[in-house]
């Protein structure tokens, strides 16, 4: 059924996604605060549009054509995708009460604990999808339809919700 193009490419946002957490983490490590909490909206806008698609678009797709395969119910994409969830409303509170911090070098060491446990879970969601989800749509579905989801993907990320995303600050630091 799949001649050219692979929704695999589709992976690549979780690779853009992991580098927008990095530039959050090290404005973090720069106590730059006003930074750090628009890149975190900006990743928590992008993730949220990513998972949207994903449960709107693919996961009823996998399900009605895949069945499920082991280890990879849709129960558990959507599971692990309301836990990313928690944790990014979690960290955008504690953004706010580590700058308010007696010591907030200290703060925010033990939030960066919390980042770890985060990206851990985004690790695994990661090679579930790229392991089992993306291929298994790969093989149910027709060249057109992935056009047709990719055409669904540009039309979310062009809404003008996202669009009203901030965009990134460049760094007075320069990008080293
Ligand atoms: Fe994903
Ligand atoms: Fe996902």
């Amino acid at each position: 059924m799949n001649f050219t193009r692979s929704l695999m490419e589709l992976l690549d946002h979780h690779k853009q996604m992991d580098e927008m957490f990095l530039g959050h983490q090290e404005a973090l490590m720069g106590l730059e605060w006003d930074r750090a909490e628009i890149l975190l909206e900006q990743f928590r806008r992008t993730i949220e549009v990513h998972i949207h698609f994903e449960e709107a678009h693919l996961l009823p797709l996998y399900k009605d054509r895949a069945g499920e395969r082991p280890g990879a119910a849709v129960t558990l994409f959507v599971g692990e995708h309301k836990k990313i969830k928690q944790f990014l409303a979690r960290f955008t509170r504690q953004v706010r009460s580590v700058q308010d911090a007696e010591n907030p070098r200290r703060a925010l060491l033990s939030l960066f604990d919390q980042h770890t446990m985060f990206k851990h879970l985004m690790e695994h969601h990661d090679l579930r999808e790229r392991n089992v989800l993306y291929p298994c749509l790969d093989e149910v579905t027709t060249l057109p339809e992935r056009e047709s989801l990719f055409q669904a993907l540009s039309r979310l990320t062009d809404s003008p919700e996202v669009q009203a995303t901030p965009p990134i600050a460049t760094s007075n630091q320069g990008n080293r």
